[in-house]
């Protein structure tokens, strides 16, 4: 077989087969397929798509280019949830603990943020001490003993997706559905858990920009999932707005830690309560209205928050800053923006809004760049809000007042006004399982 065949029989619209995924895939793992030659390869798919057999077979081949998480010492379900990245969005740190507390087990590997997006490693991180790599024997372990572990993705797991993933990020070829859904699969087939929950977002700060496509990946991820013998489901979220109110890692574990407490803001709160009560049916304990009640109940008691205070005092961290947020190392530097207008805040967009936050020094442009954990954006208006000109819009924290211009700049442009009060956006527009699409 010839690489140069493969490529061209993907140019032409052709179907490509199992064998010829695995020489394409495996070969490039081992160094046999150049990179432009799987760049062509990419940029073939992104323009002729794939079909639904053809994304599962590349998914399973990228799952199996490294090791495959057996989970099955640690007792009972195990339950996983991913979001597909988004600007604020803080729901893990919320959701694992609430779901454990609920009883199911939450074994779950996560990445870092890139770009105007965060992830869920970097926020815990942002607790003094933290450890995201534990060896096989304590992450079991963990898991078993309180029923959560939140860890990085092993270097070992999904290799393909790595350097797939690399090639994608140069050469314009991310933007494409069945590469995001076979990327995102096969580490979530590779981390071992029986049910996988998607949050799959969908606006300006999302991969996907209109819920027609974010139901397209939806359902190409579920089908993937069922097929490899997995519970899968999915929400639609709203991600044209960044979630909550604090964009940047401490300030988010802040504000993960207060929806926790019961007193986080509203959206939030109702798109996590949603998340883990979608993971729970998932994982069998009842139907929408019991597993609805469950999360509200851990929540009130305050046993999820507890949970979430062991886990992070098992890996390491210092537990005192999700007390207190004070106990944070505070940035040595803050900014109010104010509103240049008069009138209805009708857009926050969460891309410039993220990017804003990444300028502040939240986030990283390469993936080299290191992180201010104490940089970001509290929010205190967002879409829908009356405000007056010269009334504050945010503050902006970080270590490096230079900063504050190009930061203040792109974060404006994110907003638009007007005279009227615009629609107010859903939170989640569908779920989509193995049965179909349901609206909301
Ligand atoms: N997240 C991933 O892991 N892969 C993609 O391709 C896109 C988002």
């Amino acid at each position: 077989m010839r690489m140069y065949d493969v490529i061209a029989k993907k140019r032409d619209g052709g179907t490509l087969s199992r064998e010829e995924l695995a020489f394409a895939v495996n070969g490039f793992v081992s160094g046999q397929v150049p990179d432009y030659q799987m760049s062509a390869l990419l940029m073939a798919i992104y323009l002729k798509g794939m079909t639904g057999e053809e994304t599962a077979q590349l998914t399973d081949l990228m799952a199996h280019s490294g090791k495959m998480a057996d989970l099955s010492s640690i007792q009972g379900v195990k339950v996983d949830k991913h979001s597909t990245g988004g600007v604020g969005d803080k729901t893990t740190l919320v959701v694992a603990p609430v779901a454990a507390a609920c009883g199911v087990k939450v074994a779950k590997m996560s990445g870092r943020g890139l770009g105007h997006t965060g992830g869920t490693v970097d926020k815990m991180e942002a607790v003094p001490g933290t450890r995201i790599a534990l060896s096989e024997q304590e992450f079991f372990d963990q898991v078993n003993r309180l029923g959560i572990a939140v860890v990085g993705q092993s270097s070992e797991m999904a290799p393909a997706d790595r350097k797939m993933y690399a090639l994608r990020d140069v050469t314009a070829t991310v933007e494409s559905i069945p590469l995001i859904a076979s990327s995102i699969m096969s580490k979530k087939l590779a981390s071992g858990s029986d049910c996988i929950l998607l949050d799959v977002t969908v606006g300006t700060g999302a991969f996907m920009k209109t819920v027609p496509r974010a139901v397209e990946l939806a359902r190409l991820m579920v089908e993937i999932g069922c097929r490899n013998g997995r519970k899968v489901a999915a929400l639609i979220t709203d991600m044209d707005t960044p979630l909550g109110s604090c964009i940047g890692n401490s300030l988010e574990v802040a504000e993960s830690m207060e929806v926790l407490k019961g007193c986080g803001p509203e959206d939030l709160t109702q798109v996590c309560c949603q998340l883990a009560t979608n993971m729970l049916m998932l994982a069998g304990k009842g139907g929408e209205a019991e597993c609805l009640a469950m999360v509200k109940r851990v929540l009130a008691d305050g046993s999820a928050f507890r949970l979430c205070k062991e886990m992070f005092h098992a890996q390491s961290g210092d537990v005192r800053v999700l007390d207190d947020p004070r106990c944070f190392a505070p940035a040595q530097y803050q900014y109010d923006v104010c509103s240049p207008s008069d009138g209805f805040i009708c857009k926050t967009d969460a891309e410039k809004i993220g990017i804003a936050s990444m300028l502040l020094g939240a986030g990283r442009l390469k993936k080299e760049d290191s992180i201010d954990y104490a940089a970001g954006i509290r929010m205190y208006k967002k879409q829908g809000a009356a405000v007056r000109r010269g009334e504050r819009l945010a503050t902006f924290y970080t270590n490096d007042p230079a900063r504050f211009a190009a930061a203040e700049e792109t974060f404006l442009q994110g907003f638009s006004f007007g005279d009227e009060k615009p629609e107010q956006l859903k939170l989640i527009y569908a779920r989509v399982t193995q049965s179909g699409v349901e609206y909301f």
